[in-house]
């Protein structure tokens, strides 16, 4: 029987919300694909095999010696696109201060790691546009270089994300630079000659240093770059931009690592940012651009996708970083698009993941008008713009469940018992070791009935628990003794 002193912390813990401030005893928080648990605390693990009654077992083991050590975290979070921007501000003030406490403090998900759009993606209101238009003329002297409303605002944003949560990593990700840096001359609108243009390659690497300086004099440091969103995707209805693999590599080397060290940027510049059924295309910028890029990130959409991918590459280079870096969420997609999208590349040697995007209106926009962009993509989070309230959907849970209770710094633990059936039902389970020498197992069930889950350690202890139906549960263990 716990002493009331003990109860009274508990009481105290939760009074605080779900923190990892109580290290002494075991927690658990559960979300639900119905809702039921929305990152709830519910009963904690129990040291040795417990008690499952007559409900279904499942075995899980970690390594958390140091053979196990896999990959350190960096973060999780989602994109900040215009969409997410206009609608963020379309809340009160006050309104707006809660939701970002909630997205970047323990108070909620703390997410530490960002995406953003460099000017317009497909989830921007009409216009498309860059930071360079110039009424499609070239401008070479970049005397027409403007972040716009829509920049700057997107700029202030990042800013107090920053400012509520110092740990910020934030990403950057053009969907297509100037359209007078292009063949065909424009942003969208064909598919004919959707390349760069290499009379501008040293503008082309101009431009993200004026878009590193531009978001700097409004506070924002970014901490990475892709230099072009899904570099093998050339569409007409949205802003894109087809690049080569052997292209990007040379860009990198030859024009945008050199122009950021000349500017005093040392931002780093991850490779590829598109779908996992095309490896050859980082190892290829890897390979040409070394000396800049040291980090590969993957997208979703590949048919059958398998982020076993990620672990294929990571044994052919063992020292380069990876990560998730775009999977969306939709009024369409299962309860668990979020936790498998974190889940599996977890599991596969990334260091974080984002969905896309963070935040849409009730019509899943706004969005550009064309036939590419996305129409159904769902954020985290939706802004009734009208009435000024936001709801927190079920794939904010979800990536809660791993955000808030996954510091920067944990490592991540080899395991083993993870598996699905054909049929969709299982367990999947990643677990890290923390700073503080507590560890995180988040275990995810697809199974419509709950599951009695033992967990065993290489150090000799055994966890268990139950895991709810169609759920999500982490358990935070106390530092081995
Ligand atoms: C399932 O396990 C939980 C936790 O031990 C227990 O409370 C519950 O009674 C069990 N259900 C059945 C049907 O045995």
């Amino acid at each position: 029987m716990p002493s009331l002193k003990l109860a009274l912390l508990a009481a105290a813990g939760a009074a605080f919300g779900a923190t990892l401030h109580a290290r002494a005893s075991p927690q658990a928080y559960a979300s639900s694909g119905d809702g039921t648990y929305k990152l709830s605390p519910v009963a904690a693990p129990v040291r040795g095999a417990g008690s499952p009654g007559s409900n279904s077992t499942w075995k899980l083991s970690i390594n958390d010696q140091s053979s196990g050590y896999k990959q350190t975290v960096n973060g999780f979070g989602a994109a900040v696109t215009d969409a997410t921007v206009a609608v963020f501000n379309a809340l009160p003030a006050d309104k707006l201060t809660t939701l970002l406490q909630e997205l970047m403090t323990d108070a909620g998900a703390n997410f530490k790691l960002m995406r953003h759009t460099i000017a317009s993606s497909d989830l921007s209101a009409d216009p498309a546009y860059t930071y360079d238009d110039n009424g499609g003329n070239v401008d070479t002297s970049f005397s027409s270089f403007n972040l716009g409303d829509r920049g700057t605002a997107m700029a202030e944003l990042l800013a107090k994300m920053k400012s509520l949560q110092p740990d910020l990593t934030i990403l950057g990700s053009p969907w297509s630079p100037p359209g007078w840096m292009k063949l065909n001359g424009v942003i969208d609108g064909t598919t004919v000659n959707n390349n760069l243009n290499h009379a501008y390659a040293s503008q082309f690497a101009q431009y993200f240093v004026k878009y590193l300086q531009a978001y700097q004099s409004h506070g924002v440091t970014i901490d990475a770059i892709t230099i072009q969103n899904e570099p093998l995707n050339s569409q007409a209805g949205m802003p894109t931009m087809y690049v080569y693999a052997d292209e990007s590599g040379n860009l990198i080397q030859q024009n945008v690592g050199p122009a950021l060290r000349a500017a005093g940027f040392n931002t780093a510049i991850w490779a590829y940012d598109h779908n996992t059924d095309v490896p050859s295309y980082p190892q290829t910028v890897l390979n040409e651009a070394s000396e800049y890029v040291n980090t590969v990130a993957w997208h979703c959409y590949a048919p059958n996708n398998n982020w076993g991918a990620l672990t294929t590459f990571h044994n052919s280079n063992p020292n380069v970083d990876q990560y998730m870096t775009e999977c969306w969420t939709s009024t369409t997609t299962a309860w668990n698009q979020a936790a498998d999208f974190t889940m599996g590349p977890l599991q596969n040697w990334a260091k974080g993941a984002l969905a896309w995007t963070l935040g849409t209106d009730k019509s899943e926009g706004p969005h550009l008008s064309g036939s590419g962009p996305c129409t159904t993509c769902r954020g985290l989070v939706t802004i009734d713009t009208s009435a000024g309230t936001y709801n927190l959907e079920v794939d904010y849970y979800m990536m809660a469940q791993f955000s808030k209770f996954i510091p920067k710094g944990a490592i991540v633990l080899d395991g083993s018992g993870s598996y699905t059936y054909s049929g969709g039902g299982g367990i999947q389970s990643v677990a890290t070791l923390n700073p503080d020498g507590s560890r995180t197992v988040v275990i995810e069930n697809t199974f419509g009935n709950a599951v009695y889950v033992t967990l065993t350690t290489a150090g000799g202890e055994t966890w268990s628990g139950l895991v709810y139906a169609n759920s999500v549960v982490t358990w935070v263990l106390p530092a081995a003794s």
